[in-house]
């Protein structure tokens, strides 16, 4: 039996590239998809397609998730489209680079509204139906390693990214007693097409410091996310796992 066969799953911002990752990893393990786009329909058009063709259900949802009603209609229109709603990925971010002393409050206010105030929309949205059903489930924020290590021009993307983490542990207190699991997935760098031609210097730097000596795919965040949602990770709640080829593990100084 696949890990997910029956399950039907929310992925936010799925007409990206982790987001792809993620919903076709969860379609080959057996679940219909509700792949939530915001601006790239096309993009989004496409997974559904894609997870179609290995056999499973899929629905595009858009959305622009820093809008609060907007989160509430799209956990509902996933719940409506699959009778329920048994896993939440909350994957969609935005990741800007600005320096702190220019940052305007717009700016910072921006990515902490995607970033963040999303994920708890979205979850709070997402457990109430699970919560109503009473069937639990499981809720996956997108974090990332920068929640723990700031990177340069980061600071509003690594400050919401700590915030997941957090988030993610005072929910799963709260909705533990619910069966609703809700954990963190933080990777490190993610390849995509183009980047290497993009940033040559922090993808050689990257290789050279990961000891497995790649960057990750949106399949392995797919991978750990697929975990988390499984029968595997059934005593699991309040964790943050780090998928980044072990580059955490190295001494920074
Ligand atoms: N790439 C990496 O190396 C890396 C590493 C660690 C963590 N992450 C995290 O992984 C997640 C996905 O990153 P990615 O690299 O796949 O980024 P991406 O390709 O830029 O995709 C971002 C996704 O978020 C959606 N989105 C952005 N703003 C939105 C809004 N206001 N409302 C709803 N959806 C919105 C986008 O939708 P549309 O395109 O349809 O507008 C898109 O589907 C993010 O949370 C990111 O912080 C990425």
């Amino acid at each position: 039996m696949k890990l997910l066969e029956g399950q039907v799953a929310l992925v936010t911002g799925a007409s990206g590239g982790i987001g792809r990752g993620i919903a076709l990893r969860f379609a080959e393990e057996g679940a219909a998809v509700a792949v939530q786009c915001h601006t790239d329909v096309e993009a989004a058009r496409g997974v559904a397609a894609r997870i179609e063709e290995l056999g499973r259900r899929a629905v595009v949802l858009q959305g622009d998730l820093t809008d609060e009603d907007a989160c509430r209609r799209v956990v509902g229109e996933a719940v409506e489209w699959g009778g329920g709603l048994t896993a939440l990925v909350n994957n969609a971010g935005v990741q800007p680079t600005r320096e702190l002393p220019g940052m305007t409050a717009a700016e910072w206010r921006a990515v902490v509204d995607t970033n963040v105030s999303s994920v708890f929309a979205c979850t709070q949205a997402a457990a109430e139906a699970m919560r109503e059903r009473g069937g639990g489930g499981s809720v996956t924020h997108i974090a990332s390693i920068e929640a723990h290590h700031p990177a340069p021009l980061h600071a509003h993307y690594s400050a919401a990214k700590a915030a997941v983490v957090m988030h993610a542990r005072s929910a799963a207190l709260e909705y533990g007693p619910y069966g609703i699991r809700v954990n963190t997935v933080s990777p490190g760098l993610i390849d995509r097409e183009g980047l290497a031609e993009a940033w040559p210097e922090g993808v050689r730097r990257w290789r050279t410091t990961a000891p497995l000596g790649r960057l990750g795919q949106p399949e392995d965040v797919g991978d750990a996310c697929v975990f988390l949602a499984s029968r595997l990770a059934s005593w699991v709640s309040g964790h943050d796992l780090v998928v980044d080829g072990g580059v955490s593990a190295r001494p920074a100084w």
